[in-house]
């Protein structure tokens, strides 16, 4: 929630000379999905957006602020992070890049090192990597719990999030954790009882990994559907290192979103063509994997909605960029530039179910990104330039 001080701010801005402006709003613009505008101003108003449009038609404000002919597009919504951790995994990754594979197993040392830590270790390590995916121009974030795997530690891990945004994720189902080795069936009971009750006040989202050396299709309905009778939406980590149910789960279940998704049948694309549900794909966890890349543009035609996001964590992907995503996804998952820019911008709020980021558009947050290019296609055209020269979030700027 945006507080009261943000919300009774009337303070305006117009920013004008905007070579090309991303709105996500068909109906602006040249008609496309992008709805963008040329030689565009914005006009905000508190935290809102309250006018877009060619910037010769632009409504009169005190305070104006020169693009400079460059791009202005909507803050990335990264929809799914896991930034609530200790410690890395270097040697993990050194040893993957000589040829050993990535496999679930590694979420324990982890896990070990998250115990381990305190409350202002965990919290230190989360406002960085926070300010450096700011910095890149996110204005949104999703982050999870799963690297606790005990009452205390997942509930602690949710608190701590919950304290820097709205969009926070149980997944107490991350592993079925070391101290149920032999009991899975056990743990299971724990995530869908006395664990869900402490953590269901601090989330709005359950989340499973439904793997192979994590859990079934059959465990991973149990603990969706124990989440969403607490009141919690699902979000499923599905077919990331193999082929199985999770897709399909996630659908049957009206997920917000299927994450991951490199391992499709025709089966599951269909399903989730008919469906709600938003298919996440998150290119830094394949880069770090070494694995082959989720196929965007099989489920772009066949009309599934696809969203972009990092997957930040400290074994599979620790990238906190969006822009790195988006050169990523077009480069070798097939996407347009344009395509990559929407699904980290509307396709993470999709993905969050959410109308008020994601898009310029009056009555939207003004969460909003100033490129140091004329255009959001140098996302992927200029790959590793830091292009984000401003950031602002509901309404005030912040880089
Ligand atoms: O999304 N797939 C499961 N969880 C994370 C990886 C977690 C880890 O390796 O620490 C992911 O890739
Ligand atoms: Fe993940």
């Amino acid at each position: 929630n945006v507080s009261p001080a943000h919300s009774a701010s009337t303070a305006s801005t117009l920013i004008t000379n905007i070579a090309a402006l991303v709105t996500n709003d068909p109906s602006s613009g040249d008609g496309s999905p992008l709805g963008l505008v040329q030689d565009a101003a914005i006009a905000i108003e508190g935290n809102r957006v309250v006018w877009t449009g060619d910037q010769s038609k632009a409504p009169a404000t005190d305070n104006r602020v020169d693009a400079g002919g460059r791009a202005v597009l909507p803050g990335f919504v990264d929809s799914h992070s896991h930034l609530v951790f200790a410690g890395d995994r270097t040697q993990e990754f050194n040893a993957r890049m000589s040829g050993r594979a990535y496999s679930a197993g590694g979420i324990r040392t982890t896990v070990a090192a998250t115990r381990a830590a305190s409350d202002e270790d965990l919290e230190r390590n989360l406002t960085r990597y926070l300010a450096e995916a700011l910095r890149q121009g996110t204005t949104t974030f999703e982050t999870k719990s799963g690297y606790g795997l005990t009452v205390e530690d997942e509930a602690r891990a949710l608190r701590i999030a919950a304290a820097h945004t709205d969009e926070v994720t149980y997944l107490g189902a991350h592993i079925v954790s070391p101290d149920h080795a032999d009991d899975p069936a056990g743990y299971v009971s724990l995530v869908t009882g006395e664990m869900l009750d402490a953590c269901a006040p601090y989330a709005r989202w359950i989340d499973v990994f439904c793997e192979k050396g994590a859990f079934d299709g059959d465990q991973a309905r149990a603990i969706l559907t124990a989440g969403k009778a607490r009141g919690l939406h699902p979000r499923i980590h599905a077919n990331q290192l193999s082929y199985g149910p999770g897709v399909q789960l996630a659908v049957e279940l009206d997920a917000a979103s299927a994450d991951h998704c490199t391992h499709l049948t025709s089966e599951d694309v269909d399903a989730l063509a008919n469906s709600r549900t938003v298919a996440t794909l998150l290119p830094g966890a394949e880069f770090s994997t070494r694995a082959e890349w989720p196929d965007a543009r099989r489920l772009l035609d066949a009309g599934v909605t696809v969203a972009l996001s990092t997957d930040c964590n400290p074994g599979s992907s620790f990238t906190s960029s969006v822009p790195f995503c988006v050169a990523l996804a077009v480069r070798d998952m097939g996407m347009t530039p344009d395509e990559a820019v929407w699904s980290a911008t509307a396709g993470g709020a999709a993905a969050l179910r959410r109308e008020d980021i994601g898009r310029l558009t009056p009555g939207a947050y003004a969460d909003l990104i100033l490129l140091d290019a004329p255009s959001h296609v140098h996302l992927a055209y200029r790959p590793g330039v830091p292009l984000v020269s401003g950031v602002w979030r509901r309404g005030m700027r912040v880089v």
